[in-house]
């Protein structure tokens, strides 16, 4: 979920593997628990380093992976449930009309792997439909969050194997427990990934096309992607979905700041700085900003950063794609429209694609 940053070296940098072993553990391996942390999988995430980086800035801006500590994704949980915010809601229903054709396409013993799994909600109307899934890999950042969310999957679904890995899916470059899954087994099973909540939007068109290039890569030749992206462009929607009158997403942005507060040894003024979201039509996206209501200087870690009046620490962007917009994103990385889903309202798309060269389908041949 990386906004206004590039990526910095780091977040390229090969994932040395470490701790995959330990998937196959003793017998009663079909339980959840805890692979490795978010330190052996890549060069550590660096909350620090980012945030000092992003401050020094002339324009200012953490990236968004940050909004996701345990607090933050209670909170983005709450907006999920809030009347204004859309996505969600259109997307389950998108979600529930195509599981069949879904599961389909996906076959028996799929391996389902999701990215930024949050509550792992709508995921339960996917398993629901596949035919005998194998196993569930629920990635994302908030660690805590994420192994309280997927405690009772082991129980609804049997023989499903979850395997939770807390790790910035943004840098992985290989997947260890997919390759270990599938060696030495005959009947494979497809590798699904499960990508909704429009998160692709949330990243710049150049590090969407580069995050999807490398899904590509570890995901294998006959994977499926199934992603959610938003294309809604009308601001009154928009406007209230990333700035709801009960102020869920305010607080939700505010926390970075209590974050930062907290692990930084910093003295953010919480009611010195609001929640704005504002629609940039040019660039089809919405931002979401922490703007300064006055001049003011703030310390982080010893060292001091000055804000005027009106100045904004940049701290999300979600972009609103087309089906067509969105299809040409996802050529460029090399992936192929096979299906796709769009809500009532029109305004949230569920896409099913499929490598280039991938070893299913008609249309796998293109280099
Ligand atoms: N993926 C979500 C989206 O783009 C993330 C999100 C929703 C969000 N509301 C937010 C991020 C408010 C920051 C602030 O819709």
């Amino acid at each position: 979920m990386h906004d206004a940053l590039a990526l910095t070296p780091s977040h390229a940098a090969r994932a040395p593997v470490r701790g995959a072993g330990r998937i196959f553990g003793p017998a009663r391996a079909r339980t959840t628990r805890p692979l490795h942390d978010i330190g052996p999988r890549s060069v550590a995430p660096s909350f620090e380093r980012d945030v000092l980086a992003g401050l020094a800035q002339p324009r200012k801006a953490i990236p968004s992976t940050w909004l996701y500590d345990r607090r933050g994704s209670e909170l983005f949980e709450q907006i999920t449930r809030v009347e204004s915010y859309y996505p969600t809601r259109n997307e389950t229903q998108v979600l529930q009309a195509a599981a069949h054709e879904i599961a389909e396409a996906a076959g028996p013993r799929a391996i389902v792997v999701e990215l930024g799994s949050g509550s792992s909600r709508k995921t339960r109307r996917l398993l629901d439909a596949l035919d005998t899934p194998q196993a569930y890999l629920p990635i994302d950042i908030s660690s805590q969050f994420l192994h309280a969310s997927v405690a009772a999957l082991p129980s609804l679904y049997a023989g499903l194997r979850v395997m939770p890995i807390a790790a910035d899916f943004t840098r992985i470059e290989s997947l260890p427990e997919l390759t270990l899954l599938r060696a030495g087994v005959a009947d494979r099973g497809r590798c699904v990934v499960f990508f909704p909540g429009s998160t692709i939007g949330n990243f710049t068109p150049e590090a969407a096309v580069a995050l999807l290039r490398r899904i590509r890569r570890w995901a294998g030749p006959d994977a499926l992607l199934i992603v959610g992206a938003d294309g809604t462009q009308d601001p009154a929607v928009l406007i209230p979905a990333y700035d709801d009158p009960g102020g869920v997403t305010a607080a939700f942005n505010l926390n970075l700041l209590v974050r930062i507060n907290r692990e930084l040894t910093a003295d953010f003024d919480l009611d010195a700085f609001r929640h704005e979201a504002r629609f940039d039509a040019q660039s089809r996206r919405v931002e979401m900003h922490l703007v300064s209501r006055r001049s003011q200087r703030v310390s982080v870690l010893g060292r001091r950063f000055d804000f005027s009046a009106g100045e904004s620490i940049h701290t999300e962007n979600a972009y609103k794609y087309s089906l067509h917009a969105f299809e040409q994103l996802a050529a460029r990385a090399g992936w192929l429209h096979a299906q796709r889903w769009i809500d009532g309202q029109a305004r949230i798309a569920v896409h099913v694609l499929e490598p280039v060269a991938g070893t299913r389908g008609p249309r796998g041949m293109v280099g």
